[in-house]
């Protein structure tokens, strides 16, 4: 069934089942996303991609919420700018951005300051290296929820990872908090590859910002000197 409805004063058609998120970019309006990723099932937990729809107390998620008709969407109120900029700077005052290269960029577009809540904690975390592959910093991570959905059966069925903790001490975590080579992980990287902020990392990429040579990391990673090239 084909749906007709009112996007930035625009008429535009969604096929049943799209999200506004689809609608918009179908037709070229830019909507940021952080915890969408194409390859996740949609959770709607960052609220970075609010639109403002007309009867609706409330701003809307647009990576979760169907088209219909009739609809009449806003993706660049007052409102929703104000929104997006305040999400920004929550996010910047509670962790470290210095790796998001993407939501820096929309702070940037936003307008966002890193220095609005000076009294707001960081999350501090001790990078956990126990693996041959990855390094995790929790630091880096706003919860996001894309490595957890990866690793668990929106791809990997693997589920080494999940939420662990409450409120504010919520972060992802492994069971008991063991080591990654004590539990199910396959080291696939696909938690690596979805991750948006560096929180995940490969260990080689780690390595070498730590100033490790590639021969050095090479002895590291299999006991043997990397032979010189000829
Ligand atoms: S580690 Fe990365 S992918 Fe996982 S929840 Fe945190 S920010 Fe998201
Ligand atoms: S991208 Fe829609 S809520 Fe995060």
């Amino acid at each position: 069934m084909t749906i007709t409805f009112i996007m930035d004063g625009k008429e535009v058609t969604a096929q049943d089942g799209q999200t506004l998120l689809d609608v918009a970019r179908e037709n070229g309006i830019d909507i940021p996303t952080i915890c969408f990723h194409e390859a996740t099932t949609a959770n709607a937990v960052c609220r970075i991609c609010v639109v403002e729809v007309e009867g609706q107390r409330v701003l809307q998620p647009s990576c979760i919420v169907k088209a219909a008709t009739n609809m009449k969407v806003q993706t660049r109120s007052e409102k929703v700018i104000r929104a997006r900029k305040t999400i920004l700077e929550m996010l910047a005052a509670t962790m470290d951005l210095s790796e998001a290269v993407e939501i820096q960029t929309m702070m940037k577009e936003y307008g966002a300051s890193d220095g609005r809540f000076p009294d707001a904690e960081k999350r501090l975390s001790d990078v956990k290296d126990d693996n041959p592959m990855y390094i995790r910093d929790y630091s880096k991570c706003l919860l996001c929820w894309r490595c957890v959905q990866v690793c668990a059966d929106d791809a990997q069925y693997t589920f080494a990872i999940n939420f662990d903790g409450r409120g504010y001490e919520t972060q992802i975590g492994t069971f008991f908090d063991k080591a990654i080579p004590e539990t199910s992980c396959v080291l696939c990287g696909q938690c690596v590859g979805v991750c948006p902020t560096g929180a995940l990392k490969p260990k080689r990429e780690y390595l070498l910002e730590q100033g490790k040579t590639p021969a050095e990391i090479s002895v590291m990673n299999t006991g043997k000197k990397q032979r010189k090239p000829r």
